[in-house]
């Protein structure tokens, strides 16, 4: 399939983007730019197009996705909404917030993967927001990236994955935050489950006076024969093919560790406050910058572009710090024990 791919231009946004709706409605995929990752969209209404977004991705169809709607009352046609709902809706909508809801008939069996909820998601960005306006019609989109690797951040993660995959790429520069929507589902007695952390915290939604609990699958591995409350969670994810290991301690301590492994290639994703002591102590290391340590928003935004450029690095390993699990701290940590398969080394 030959894809084309633009970049949006001042002055030309609503032309261009009345193109790409007009392949959304035509059951065509366009990728898009969101304020936390591009988007793989199709129409969501449409089972056909649903399944092209798996086949181009290499997606397993029991995984679903989620529907991106330009103003928070459009789920009523899609999904059983409730006070709880509007509560979240007026306070983080449009936002990189998605909330499951039990599903209405009216979305495609493909499209939410065979369950009865549905995730649903008003994205703030100015592009993609406009898009789904200009559709009519829901944009079911998953993460435009192949199965398996890191979320893409930029037009050229995008064109590196999905070139050939798809019909239109729109190139709107970098995602501002770089990991992907907090999903959050709403219990039948109108408390809240965190399924996926993000940019919306924990705190941030209980401050907004939310009941909520952490499913277990965020922060640890899912025991054999548990299932998982969103089935992407059992999957594999954001992991370079390198081994990521992520490391914990002192820095000292943790220099002394890598130099005894005595491992030839070795990458490390570490922050810019020991970037001096790490090139002195560990000359043969390839360092990766990650920010400041206390900038937890930078690292949310470089996280992804990191591990896609140390894993063209070829490195024998990528060590990277382990992350604290409080405000968006907690989105990093849920994205490298993801991308490390849970290999933790505490010092
Ligand atoms: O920021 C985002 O949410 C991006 C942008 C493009 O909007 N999208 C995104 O989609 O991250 P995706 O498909 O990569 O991740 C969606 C996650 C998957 O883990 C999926 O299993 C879960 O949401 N999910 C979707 N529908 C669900 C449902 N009905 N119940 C539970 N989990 C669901
Ligand atoms: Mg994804």
């Amino acid at each position: 399939m030959d894809t084309e791919i633009v970049k949006l231009r001042q002055g030309d946004e609503d032309g261009l983007l009345r193109r790409a709706a007009e392949l959304i409605k035509q059951g065509r995929l366009v990728v898009f730019p969101t304020e936390t990752v591009y988007g793989l969209g199709a129409d969501a209404t449409n089972a056909e197009a649903a399944q092209r977004i798996y086949t181009a991705k290499g997606r397993p169809s029991d995984n679903p996705l989620i529907i991106h709607i330009s103003s928070p009352k459009d789920a009523e046609e899609y999904a059983y909404t409730s006070d709880v709902y509007y509560n979240l809706a007026k306070r983080f909508m449009p936002g990189p917030l998605t909330v499951i809801l039990r599903a209405k008939d009216t979305v495609p069996y493909t499209t939410r993967g065979g369950l009865p909820t549905v995730a649903v998601r008003c994205p703030e960005n100015k592009i993609a927001n406009r898009l789904i306006e200009l559709a009519g019609v829901p944009i079911a989109a998953p993460s435009a990236n192949l199965s398996g690797s890191p979320s893409p951040t930029t037009a050229a993660h995008v064109i590196d994955d999905m070139t050939g995959r798809v019909d239109m790429i729109i190139d709107g520069g970098e995602c501002e935050f770089g990991l992907e929507s907090t999903i959050v589902k709403i219990e039948d007695d109108g408390s809240l489950i965190l399924l996926r952390p993000g940019r919306i915290t924990v705190d941030d939604l209980m401050c907004a006076g939310f009941v909520i609990r952490i499913a277990d699958a965020v922060m640890s591995e899912l025991r054999p024969g548990e299932t998982a409350l969103s089935p992407g969670m059992k999957y594999r994810h954001y992991a370079p093919s390198a081994p990521v290991v992520l490391i914990n301690g002192e820095i000292k301590k943790i220099i002394s560790y890598i130099q005894a492994e005595n491992i030839k290639d070795i990458a490390l994703i570490w922050f810019d406050d020991d970037e001096e002591l790490i090139r002195r102590e560990l000359s043969h290391a390839t360092f990766y910058n990650f920010g400041k340590r206390s900038d937890k928003l930078y690292q949310a935004h470089t996280l992804f572009s990191l591990l896609r450029e140390a894993d063209k690095g070829e490195h024998d390993v990528i060590y990277a710090p382990l992350p604290e699990k409080t405000g968006i701290g907690l989105a990093l940590y849920n994205r490298l024990i993801r991308a490390s398969a849970h290999k933790i080394i505490e010092l």
